[in-house]
């Protein structure tokens, strides 16, 4: 017969692990599993018209805004967005954001946008520099157009002005190479600010004024044209710089 099993020996008696000497480190904590597997929330770049920035933690994914992959259009400074409208009407192969800083101002476009079933026009309510900075892909816009920009007609607020030399050198970098910069202003002091920055910047070529294509007016311009206003109009194409 068997003797009994000493309590070593139970089966049910687990075994147990060797005492750790109390100056060992302990051991890490285990990472629970669920951290690995739970699903990422994604919420999503753009709600109907509105691209929403709290949702951008990166560089804008022109795909995940649009839907497709068609060449961007930007209005930066669109106002009311009549330009942008009539663009992305009059192009529905090309994709439109409209950035604009106003909230009554970016409503309209989206409003726009909204009730004429315009799908490639979008809207960023959002400082146009910290977003050709920061949020724009690096050459990756067809064209970017900069209507009537505010003058800042005072000398000691020309610092003001958005075309200055590091914000032209964050459009070059969001431009593919061929991409378009065009502006235009009522205000030929600042014109010819423009044209003197752009002249200092390699990546830019001006085209000549007969390159020049017509364009829809902005509600800006149709306001200054009853004015009897003169326009400044021009545009630079983005070129390849030579390796050093
Ligand atoms: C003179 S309006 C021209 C609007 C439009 N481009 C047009 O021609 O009808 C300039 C627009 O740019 C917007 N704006 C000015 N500075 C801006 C900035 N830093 N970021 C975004 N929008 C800006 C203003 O709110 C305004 O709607």
């Amino acid at each position: 017969m068997p003797s009994p099993a000493t309590p070593s020996e139970s089966p049910i008696q687990p075994e147990l692990p060797p005492a750790r000497p109390t100056d060992a480190p302990a051991p890490a904590e285990p990472v629970p599993a669920v951290a690995a597997t739970a699903p990422r929330v994604m919420h999503p770049v753009a709600v109907g018209p509105w691209i929403n920035p709290a949702n951008l933690d990166t560089r804008i994914t022109w795909y995940d805004v649009f839907g497709n992959d068609n060449p961007v259009v930007v209005d930066l400074g669109a106002g009311d967005g009549g330009f942008a409208t009539q663009m992305a009407v009059k192009h529905p192969e090309k994709n439109f954001l409209a950035v604009e800083r106003l909230l009554g101002r970016a409503r309209k476009i989206a409003r726009a946008a909204e009730h004429g079933h315009i799908p490639n026009l979008k809207v960023l309510r959002l400082e146009a520099g910290f977003t050709v900075h920061y949020l724009f892909p690096a050459e990756s816009l067809e064209t970017l157009y900069l209507l009537f920009p505010d003058p800042w007609p005072k000398r000691r607020h020309w610092g003001r002005r958005i075309v200055q030399s590091p914000f032209m050198q964050h459009v070059a970098a969001a431009l593919k190479v061929g991409g378009i910069f065009r502006f235009r202003s009522d205000h030929e002091d600042y014109f010819q600010h423009a044209v003197g920055v752009l002249e200092k910047e390699a990546a830019y070529v001006r085209l000549k004024d007969e390159e020049l294509w017509p364009l829809p007016q902005t509600d800006f311009e149709q306001e200054f044209a009853k004015e009897g206003r003169r326009f400044y109009d021009a545009a630079w194409r983005r070129v390849k710089l030579a390796a050093h």
